[in-house]
């Protein structure tokens, strides 16, 4: 598996400089309980999880870190909320790049931790990734050191990585080749990279005639990060900067980023914007793990409770065919999950005796 069996729809890196884990070819699979009671005949899931690093950032970073061997560079600088990081900081791994990362302040621990195995140099930032002014000052500084010849700035969005962000498209190529029909794709949207990529990917199949059509791209965010979701909604050219109050992890991005484009891009494929609590989030989290099988982090139960919550506005025909993207994994986050293991009989230590009297 790699994201390179489609190196001709992607941007060129020669065949000597490509690094892959195996990545992509992610599984899709049909929901068996929630899309039924939620009146959805239809409702799928991809796995982008099932990656790598366990986050669909590896399209990504093969991609991005493969350039940079191409290039001859030596040096990452990267900004994360920590699965872009954990990504770049493998893949680095991979290819012999040192790697440095400027991470938002509420990253959470397991993708710190993943980081650092990798040897990755971290720095957490007070007020990155909450407040606009602050994360535009690193994103500049970041920049700055970047220019060096030796380095190279990767962040995961077409403004600052586009060429590395064209392997992300390579989600639309895997979908077409595994499902004749595609009537919505679910993205959860932070700087908006995944929905443009999807986006993209989709058009580049209707131009060499692969697709007749555009599946819509929905774009869902928490409602504490909402710069795109409603103006894509309610018809705005643009997306805005807000300040994150969201504690959805990975979803904390207050800057446009890609969102002007994730806005134009998104329309034209007939999506629309979906906006939803964390509360939500965090309930679909619970439901996909006990009612899917599906251990997810928050960000990757965003698609679904934009889904659910579109069903229930009845923006969805139920005969649709709907895939939300499953995009990073539940061991990220451990301490989103600490409420609904709260909520079970948890794991008693017993003695063998104790045991023996339990049936
Ligand atoms: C698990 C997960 N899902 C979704 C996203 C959102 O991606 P984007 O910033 O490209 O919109 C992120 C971003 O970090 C993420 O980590």
């Amino acid at each position: 598996m790699s994201i390179w069996r489609w190196a001709d729809l992607i941007d060129f890196v020669p065949e000597h400089a490509r690094i892959t884990l195996g990545e992509g070819q992610t599984p899709l699979v049909r929901s068996r309980r929630i899309g039924p009671s939620a009146g959805l005949k239809n409702l799928y899931f991809k796995l982008d999880f099932v990656s790598p690093t366990a986050s669909y950032k590896d399209r990504f970073a093969a991609a991005t870190v493969s350039h940079m061997v191409a290039a001859g560079k030596t040096r990452c600088i990267a900004t994360s909320s920590g699965n872009t990081g954990a990504s770049l900081a493998a893949y680095c791994a991979a290819a012999g790049i040192q790697c440095l990362i400027a991470i938002v302040e509420g990253a959470p621990l397991g993708k710190l931790q993943q980081m650092l195995c990798y040897g990755a140099t971290l720095y957490r930032i007070r007020g990155f990734g909450a407040d606009a002014a602050i994360t535009s000052a690193v994103f500049d500084l970041i920049l700055k050191w970047g220019s060096e010849p030796d380095a190279a700035v990767q962040v995961s969005s077409y403004k600052y990585s586009a060429p590395g962000m064209t392997g992300v498209e390579t989600v639309a190529f895997d979908l077409a080749e595994q499902t004749p029909t595609i009537d919505h794709l679910f993205c959860p949207a932070g700087g908006g990279g995944l929905a443009v990529a999807a986006a993209r990917g989709f058009r580049k199949l209707v131009e060499c005639g692969v697709l007749a059509k555009s599946p819509a791209v929905e774009v869902v965010q928490p409602e504490g990060n909402d710069t795109m979701a409603t103006p894509l909604r309610d018809g705005h050219a643009q997306a805005r900067e807000v300040t994150s109050t969201t504690r959805i992890s990975g979803l904390q991005v207050p800057t446009v980023n890609d969102g002007h484009w994730a806005v134009t891009e998104c329309r034209a494929s007939g999506g629309s914007g979906h906006v939803v609590t964390d509360d939500e989030v965090w309930e679909t989290q619970r439901r996909l793990a006990r009612d899917e099988g599906l251990f997810t982090e928050p960000a990757g139960a965003v698609a679904l409770a934009g889904a659910l919550r579109a069903a229930r506005e009845r923006r969805l025909a139920p005969d649709a065919h709907i895939i939300c993207m499953i995009t990073g994994s539940g061991f990220k986050d451990p301490h989103s999950v600490e409420e609904a293991v709260a909520a079970t009989a948890g794991a008693p230590l017993v003695s063998l005796e104790e045991f023996a009297r339990l049936n």
